[in-house]
C-alpha cells in the first residue's frame, strides 16, 4: 500500500470548507480502492496568516512543501490584503519553484449542469486548456521611475524563453494524443503584439511538424474568446500563454455551468517536484461561512491528482461518484441545486462507498 504525503493548503474563505469536503472524498476512495492512503500535514498559510505573520507563509515554507507527493490547495485571497500580495506571496513561488510550469484545465459541461449558452450540451463542450505557469506576461521585471511625476514611466517586460515555450506546447500535443483528441489550438496575438507573439506561432508551428497525427491551428485571443462561446464544439486542446491561458481558462469554466465546479492542475510533469492540485474558484467571501460553497471543483481537482500519482482508476471512482450525484439532482445553489456542501460531500462519498447503489 502506498501512502501519499499530500500536503494540504486550505487557505482562505471557501477553500477551508472546500478542501474539507475535498479530504473525505480522498479518504473515501483510498478506503474503496485498497491501493493507497492518505498521509496529510496540513498548513495554514492564508491572509489570516499574513496579517498575523506579515508573510503569507513562513520563510522556508517551499521545504516544508518540497518533501510531498502533492498539494492540495483551496483558495487563497481575502479583502484587506491586496491580491498581488496574496498570489506573488503563495501560489506563484510555489507554481515557480516548483517548476508547475503547466496549468491544466479541463473545461466539461456535466450531464445535470446548465450551461449559459443557448443550446449546448454535454458533448458540446468538452475540451482543455493548457496554460504556460511559469513565465510569459506574468513576470516580476521592470520597474517604475518618476513616480507621481508628469513623466512617470512604468514597464513590465514578457519574458518567453525557448525552453518554457517548446515545453508547454509540447505537453499541449502530447495530451492531444494520450486522449485521443484530433486538434490543437494555439492562442495568440502575433498581429499587435509583434515581437514575443511571432515567436510563440514559430515554436508552435515547428513543434506541429511533429504531430502529423494531430490537426494544428491558432486564433488571436480576441476571436478566440469569441469563439469559446459561438462554436465550443470546436476545441479540443487550446494552448496559451500565462496570460492568455488564465482569462480563456475562466472563460472555460463559465461556459461549462460554474466556476464552483472547474479544476485545475498546476503540474510538474517529470514529477521532479509536487504538483498543485486547485480549484479554479476564489475564496468567495460573498458566501464564506454559510455552508454552500459547491465542493465539485475540489473534488474534480483530487480525481486530477489521483491521475497524476498513477491512480487513475481512483481518479475515475471520483468522477463517477460525483456525476451520479449530479445526475440525482444533488448539487449546490451555484448549479442550480438546492443542496449545501456537506449534502453534496456526504452523496459523493456514500456513492464510493456504496458502488452498487448508484442512482
Ligand atoms: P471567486 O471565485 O472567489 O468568486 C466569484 C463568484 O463566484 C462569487 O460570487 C462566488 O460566490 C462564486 N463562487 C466561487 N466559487 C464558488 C463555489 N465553489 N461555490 C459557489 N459559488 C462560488 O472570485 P473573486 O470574488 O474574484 O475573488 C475572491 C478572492 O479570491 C480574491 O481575494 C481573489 O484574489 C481570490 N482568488 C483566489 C484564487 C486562487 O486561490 N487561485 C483564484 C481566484 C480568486
Ligand atoms: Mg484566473
Amino acid at each position: 500500500m502506498k501512502e501519499i504525503r499530500l500536503a494540504v493548503i486550505p487557505g482562505d474563505g471557501i477553500g477551508k470548507e472546500t478542501v474539507a469536503a475535498g479530504k473525505n472524498v480522498l479518504d473515501a476512495v483510498a478506503d474503496v480502492h485498497g491501493g493507497f492512503r492518505f498521509r496529510y500535514e496540513q498548513f495554514d498559510w492564508s491572509c489570516e496568516y499574513y496579517a498575523k505573520h506579515g508573510r503569507m507563509m513562513p520563510e522556508n515554507g517551499l521545504d516544508l512543501l518540497r518533501p510531498h507527493d502533492a498539494i492540495f490547495l483551496g483558495a487563497v485571497g481575502y479583502p484587506g490584503v491586496p491580491d498581488h500580495i496574496s498570489l506573488w506571496g503563495l501560489l506563484i513561488p510555489i507554481r515557480r519553484t516548483f517548476q508547475q510550469y503547466i496549468n491544466l484545465r479541463p473545461v466539461k459541461l456535466l450531464p445535470g449542469v446548465r450551461t449559459p449558452l443557448a443550446n449546448r450540451g454535454p458533448e458540446d463542450i468538452d475540451f482543455f486548456v493548457v496554460r504556460e505557469n511559469n513565465e510569459g506576461e506574468y513576470s516580476n521585471m521592470g520597474g517604475r521611475l518618476y513616480e507621481g511625476q508628469p513623466n512617470e514611466i512604468v514597464v513590465q517586460n514578457t519574458v518567453f524563453t525557448r525552453l518554457g515555450v517548446e515545453r508547454v506546447v509540447r505537453y499541449a500535443f502530447e495530451l492531444a494524443r494520450k486522449t485521443g483528441r484530433k486538434r490543437v489550438t494555439s492562442a495568440t496575438k502575433s498581429n499587435g503584439i509583434n515581437i514575443t507573439m511571432p515567436y510563440w506561432d514559430e515554436i508552435f508551428w515547428s513543434l506541429a511538424k511533429e504531430y502529423p497525427d494531430i490537426e494544428a491551428d491558432q486564433f488571436h485571443i480576441d476571436a478566440l474568446v469569441a469563439r469559446f462561446v459561438t462554436h465550443p464544439e470546436h476545441f479540443d486542446v487550446v494552448v496559451g500563454s500565462n496570460l492568455f491561458g488564465d482569462i480563456l481558462s475562466d472563460l472555460g469554466p463559465a461556459i461549462a455551468g460554474s466556476i464552483g465546479i472547474a479544476p485545475s492542475a498546476n503540474l510538474n510533469p517529470e514529477q521532479k517536484y509536487p504538483s498543485m492540485f486547485e480549484p479554479v474558484h476564489g475564496s468567495a467571501p460573498d458566501i464564506a461561512g454559510k455552508g454552500i460553497a459547491n465542493p465539485m471543483g475540489q473534488i474534480w481537482c483530487a480525481a486530477m491528482m489521483l491521475e497524476h500519482l498513477g491512480f487513475p482508476e481512483a481518479g475515475d471512482l471520483v468522477m463517477g461518484a460525483m456525476k451520479a450525484a449530479l445526475a440525482k439532482g444533488i448539487s449546490t445553489p451555484d448549479i442550480g441545486g438546492m443542496s449545501n456542501t456537506r449534502e453534496v460531500t456526504a452523496t459523493i462519498c456514500d456513492h464510493l462507498r456504496r458502488p452498487v447503489s448508484k442512482g
